[in-house]
């Protein structure tokens, strides 16, 4: 059994909340070195934006302490790297004191699965910068129960089943499983509100060894209030009975909106950009996400490629700053800004206390 886990925190940006600093991916570097070969089978670190995301393999399974504790250690080494160069928000999503036996609810995000490799393993790490973990359920939905996206669900014999959903309620953590042609109108109502259900992993039917897993939780539902979005990072294995990488891809040919933007406050355009294009500056934003594509070979992950540097994407590209514009030219209006319930995780409250009284009844 080889696991993959994807941990990812915003420890300061470079410029404002655009990027990372290269000495910050460098102390990453020199922190994770040591540990190949030992707790470590790989690693490599990457970025989205003001994002630094560790993609660890190992034989320690899901949820390890050793690896969890390698990854806050190393957060703790990029926000030093972050406070020394006075970089912005430094430390953004260090949110505990100290570490508690996993990175879970103290501020980073992570996403991990364990599987028996296959003769050859495809898998692609998507990060995501600026947007929230429900932005995956559409393009998790169409990878792997729309056969217009998919086509392998109706040709390939190994995919004509169809596939299990594990569905993460956030309000009440609870979770469900949809199984996937069958029960598709009930994942759907519930996955479409992506604000509330997020879909934590996909399972092939009569396997537990997921095909897709999630970050998922939403920093401002623990803490109360704005604490930054939460970014999401996703792991996708594809091809001989799952999605090809390909049909992976093929969501975001048609760019969807999703949360985030400016002040975790707005619906924007979540853009698929090459690694080089990760950095959103305008209007901190659009949202935007990487594909990065890895054979894995004895747990060493041979890449990344750049999946999105195509442009076959750009058209895709194009959409999305055309709808940038139209929302953009929303201003402070829903549907650009946020509804209310969103709102609440950010000052609106304050704001409502402050002129409470200038409401009378009517
Ligand atoms: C969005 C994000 C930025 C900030 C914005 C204001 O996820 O991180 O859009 O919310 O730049 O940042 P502060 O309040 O730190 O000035
Ligand atoms: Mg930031
Ligand atoms: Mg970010």
């Amino acid at each position: 059994m080889v696991t993959i886990s994807v941990i990812k925190a915003d420890t300061g940006g470079f410029v404002g909340h655009t990027s990372v600093h290269p000495d910050m991916l460098g102390r990453a570097e020199d922190l994770l070195s040591p540990q190949r070969g030992s707790l470590l089978i790989d690693y490599r670190v990457a970025h989205v934006g003001d994002d630094i995301a560790l993609i660890m393999t190992h034989t320690r399974g899901l949820e390890s302490e050793d690896i969890h504790r390698l990854a806050w250690d190393v957060f703790q080494g990029t926000t030093a790297v972050a406070k020394e160069l006075n970089l912005y928000g430094a430390g953004q999503d260090i949110l505990a004191d100290s570490f508690s036996g996993t990175v879970k609810g103290l501020g980073p995000g992570c996403a991990e699965m364990s599987f028996e490799e296959r003769a050859s393993e495809p898998v692609i790490v998507f990060l995501a910068d600026k947007t929230s973990p429900g932005a995956w359920n559409l393009p998790i939905y169409r990878m792997f129960a729309d056969p217009f996206t998919t086509p392998g669900l109706v040709i390939d014999p190994k995919m004509h089943d169809g596939f299990v959903f594990e569905v993460l309620d956030l309000m009440e953590n609870r979770v469900a499983r949809f199984s996937c042609p069958e029960d598709m109108y009930d994942l759907l109502l519930f996955i479409g509100a992506p604000s509330r259900y997020v879909v934590r992993r996909v399972l092939p039917r009569g396997s537990e060894e997921p095909a897709c897993a999630t970050s998922t939780q939403r920093l401002s539902l623990i803490a109360g209030r704005y604490v930054g979005k939460d970014d999401p990072v996703m792991i996708v294995r594809c091809q001989s009975g799952l999605p090809a990488v390909g049909e992976v891809l093929e969501p975001f040919a048609r760019p969807m909106l999703v949360t985030g933007w400016m002040r975790g406050s707005h619906y924007g355009p979540l853009m698929p950009v090459s690694v080089d294009d990760a950095t959103p500056s305008r209007f901190d934003g659009p949202p935007r996400v990487v594909a990065l594509g890895f054979q894995i070979a004895a747990g060493k992950l041979i890449g990344p490629r750049d999946l999105f540097a195509d442009p076959a994407f750009d058209p895709a590209r194009r959409t999305a700053l055309e709808l940038a514009d139209t929302m953009r030219s929303l201003g402070p209006f829903e549907p650009h800004r946020l509804p209310l319930d969103e709102m609440e995780y950010t000052t609106m409250p304050e704001v409502l206390k402050r002129v409470e009284k200038r409401f009378t009844s009517v």
